[in-house]
């Protein structure tokens, strides 16, 4: 496995390596990125990886300097799961001293929910996505439905931008308890775990009531809600919107996400079902 730590040799070897399958993460690999880059695996003959954590989406008050980095056993799993090439670069060479700010932004799809709460959050989202693109030019590329408006904005992107690149997404990966996989659960103590747990019982809940013919996505959405709060979880927002636009949504007549952001103690959760 290749690791390349500076933008001219990834371009370099990227020239060698034919058709590429690339999954950008900021590393702290769980098995949810493992599971991606297996879906890469079976859409191109490479697999690039990128460990980057992105400063510029963490806003001020966030924990980009505490995001755990454990960059050995990140190699390792990438090693084991067969990733034939790993870009790391160093933040002073993605964001150069006095190099122009560049923005990306869908507005109409980045100011609402994760964005409403995370103000400039997807911007450095686009941004280095856009930048990690540029220079990995994949063929294809593999973000988690766990992050559904990420996975929106970035599609939405490459077609806005007519990026030759596919963007594929692959299915939310849980604990056998069902909590999503995230790199932020490893922050959680094992009873703030527990209480976590009423975000995916809220929506697997919500999605039972679907099933037995509940359309009025209000009605969904109060479910999630009574789950959270009885574990006194604090709510950023329980919202029903379409998938695409990802507008509010007052009745399932198609598939609507319902999707959770909530705080148990200091760790910032999200997760999403789809239903219809
Ligand atoms: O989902 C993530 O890990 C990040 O937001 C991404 C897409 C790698 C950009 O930094």
């Amino acid at each position: 496995m290749l690791i390349v730590k500076n933008i001219a040799e990834c371009r370099r070897e990227r020239e060698k390596l034919g058709r590429v399958a690339f999954v950008p993460t900021m590393g702290a690999l769980h098995a949810g990125h493992l599971s991606l880059m297996a879906l890469a695996r079976r859409h191109a003959p490479k697999v690039a990886v990128s460990i980057f954590v992105n400063p510029t989406q963490f806003g001020p008050k966030e924990d980009y300097t505490k995001y755990p980095r454990p960059v050995e056993s990140d190699l390792e799993k990438c090693e084991q799961a067969g990733v034939d090439m790993v870009f790391m670069p160093p933040p002073e060479e993605m964001y150069a001293p006095g190099m122009a700010e560049l923005v990306v932004d869908l507005p109409q799809l980045s100011s609402v929910l994760e964005g409403k709460h995370r103000p400039g959050h997807f911007r450095g989202v686009c941004q280095v996505v856009a930048k990690l693109f540029n220079i990995v030019t994949p063929n294809v590329a593999f973000f988690g439905q766990k992050d559904f408006q990420q996975l929106r904005i970035l599609t939405a992107m490459v077609e806005a931008l007519n990026l030759p690149i596919e963007v594929i997404p692959g299915p939310t990966v849980r604990d056998p308890d069902g909590l999503a996989m995230s790199s932020r659960n490893q922050y959680l103590s094992p009873t703030e775990r527990e209480r976590a747990l009423a975000i995916n019982r809220g929506l697997f809940l919500a999605a039972g009531e679907f099933k037995e013919g509940v359309r009025q996505a209000n009605r969904l959405v109060t479910t999630v809600q009574h789950v959270l709060l009885e574990q006194h979880l604090s709510i950023d927002y329980v919202a029903s919107v379409d998938p695409i636009t990802l507008k509010h949504a007052d009745q399932v007549n198609g598939p609507t996400v319902l999707a959770v952001a909530a705080r148990v103690g200091n760790t910032r959760l999200i997760d999403n079902v789809v239903v219809g």
